[in-house]
């Protein structure tokens, strides 16, 4: 059950090193990752799987020493575009034509007019944008990860200049948003294992109107 999934998943503190986590448990978290909704079908984002234990050392650094970078198996670094282009939405525009039988005039039309909207943008809203579809991406990756029952937190603490540096991501018109290590909880020195989940009451997050 969906709910049973995410009452057992937790920003896990302490992952077990001695446990990575099977290489078809993260393909099958990237499937379902890969087939996050984004706005307008961008993507505009990239997602580095990193397994490398001296890359793994250096994103822990930039983390502030968050050990789950290295204690878990596999490292997910979301990146976003840093801004849009005409070449990155036509990109797009082709692949998703070249999918659905051709770029024909309505799709064209769809795509210039996305562009008329995008390309007015400074960067910094481009990246602003293309961040907000990456956690998209990112929460669907924390529930296929739970229901993976594989372990996995989700991290805005960290330095962004440092983790572009460490992956070499502006070359690649990337910038760093979120990572999630992958690994198992470890048996013990978590502070957070097993505390109850705490989350607000339905009355504050919900208003029906009927
Ligand atoms: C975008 C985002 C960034 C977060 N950054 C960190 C982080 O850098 N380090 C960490 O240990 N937890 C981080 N967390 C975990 C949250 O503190 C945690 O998800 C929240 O308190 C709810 O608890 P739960 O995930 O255990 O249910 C982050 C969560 C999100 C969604």
């Amino acid at each position: 059950m969906l709910i049973d999934d995410l009452n057992w998943r937790y920003a896990t503190k302490k992952m077990d090193p001695a446990q990575p986590v099977p290489e078809g448990k993260v393909a099958a978290i990237l499937d379902a990752l890969r087939l996050a909704p984004t706005s307008s079908g961008l993507q505009p984002f990239e997602v580095f799987v990193v397994t490398d234990a001296d890359t793994r050392a250096k994103l822990t650094a930039a983390a502030y020493g968050q050990s789950q970078l290295t204690d878990g198996s596999h490292v997910l670094v979301f990146a976003a575009w840093d801004n849009y282009t005409e070449a990155r939405v036509d990109m797009v525009r082709d692949e998703t034509g070249a999918a659905r039988g051709g770029v024909t005039d309505q799709v064209k039309e769809y795509y210039q007019g996305l562009k008329d909207r995008l390309l007015g943008q400074t960067p910094a809203e481009d990246f602003e944008h293309a961040a907000r579809q990456v956690y998209i991406a990112l929460g669907v990756a924390l529930v296929a990860a739970a229901e993976q029952k594989v372990d996995a937190t989700p991290m805005e603490g960290f330095d962004p200049a440092q983790v572009d540096a460490v992956l070499g991501l502006a070359d690649k018109g990337l910038k760093s948003v979120v990572v999630m290590p992958l690994g198992y909880r470890a048996s013990e020195g978590d502070w957070l294992a097993g505390q109850v989940k705490v989350r607000r009451d339905p009355s504050q997050l919900f208003t029906r109107i009927d």
